[in-house]
């Protein structure tokens, strides 16, 4: 039987209305965000409801085009081939960071311990934690955190038996028993200079904790605190991995050598990454 209402709008048919409006505000990704906008609200409705979608997109979108990052409306960022979990106010992990998870996984594949121990320091959502579980589900991570909201997410990122979760200052979260015993150190922790942080893009610097990307002065305050205190906490053999940016190598690597790690320079020109690997 036909009707002659209108159809009512579906998230399908505002698709183009959803790009239009991306587009407008700057979105240099508006049809693949459009589509995930839609796919999200289609993932959320009520199969009971009448009508299920009516304003949640517009919603949405308006949240995009005010500048929120589009993993905090989803709810998850793409990380290493996995899906995880990103509560709002908690870091977007970076795909650069991928880096660190391929350096760790690299080094644990050679090395071949029995029960892995990897440890994630300024974990945020528990990406790296994450990706490094997937790969090698025997592993055994302690991720760790200053940020409440950032704990409460990795913990569930980590869920499963392999993983756990601490909150606190850097090594100050970690069980103590961890010490002289971990295979591999990772930490990406702030590291942009303070000045610089007015000249971040405005989602990560409205919408991101300072917290998660304030290194102080030079951006190397947290960096040079996690690898003061690295050769307490690794095991022979292991390594520390923390990402840098271009222009903080040379402290970074001088900071390992007064603690007695060798350091070496590891960059991904995929992924735009710069690392420092340290070992003992
Ligand atoms: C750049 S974010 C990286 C988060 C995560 N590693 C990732 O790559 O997605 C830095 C994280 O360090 C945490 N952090 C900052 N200072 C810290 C400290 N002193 N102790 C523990 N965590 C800290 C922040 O809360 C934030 O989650």
């Amino acid at each position: 039987m036909s009707s002659c209402l209108p159809a009512r709008p579906t998230p399908d048919s505002r698709l183009p209305d959803a790009v239009r409006r991306l587009r407008a505000a700057g979105c240099v990704f508006a049809e693949d965000e459009a589509l995930l906008l839609v796919r999200s609200v289609a993932d959320s409705a009520d199969p009971d409801a009448n009508d299920p979608d009516a304003n949640e997109l517009d919603a949405l979108v308006a949240r995009r085009v005010a500048g929120e990052p589009l993993e905090h409306i989803l709810g998850w960022a793409e990380f290493h081939g996995l899906r995880v979990l990103v509560d709002p106010g908690v870091f977007v992990p970076r795909r650069r960071t991928g880096f660190l998870v391929d350096l760790a996984l690299h080094h644990l594949r050679q090395a071949e311990p029995g029960q892995a121990i990897m440890v994630d320091l300024c974990c945020g959502s528990g990406a790296v934690g994450a990706a490094i579980l997937a790969q090698l589900p025997a592993a055994q991570v302690h991720a760790a955190d200053l940020q409440p909201e950032a704990v409460r997410c990795a913990r569930r990122n980590l869920a499963g038996p392999g993983g756990r979760v601490h909150a606190g200052d850097l090594y100050s979260a970690l069980p103590t028993e961890l010490r002289g015993r971990v295979d591999v150190l990772i930490a990406n922790a702030p590291y942009v200079p303070s000045d610089a942080i007015g000249l971040m893009p405005p989602e990560a610097r409205d919408h991101e904790p300072r917290l998660a990307l304030d290194g102080g002065t030079d951006g190397l305050d947290v960096l040079r605190r996690v690898i003061a205190d690295a050769p307490a906490w690794l095991a022979p053999g292991a390594i520390l991995v923390v990402e840098a940016g271009a222009g903080q190598t040379s402290a970074l690597v001088e900071a390992a050598a007064r603690v007695g790690l060798t350091a070496r320079v590891a960059r991904s020109e995929a992924l735009d990454a710069i690392a420092i690997v340290a070992s003992r």
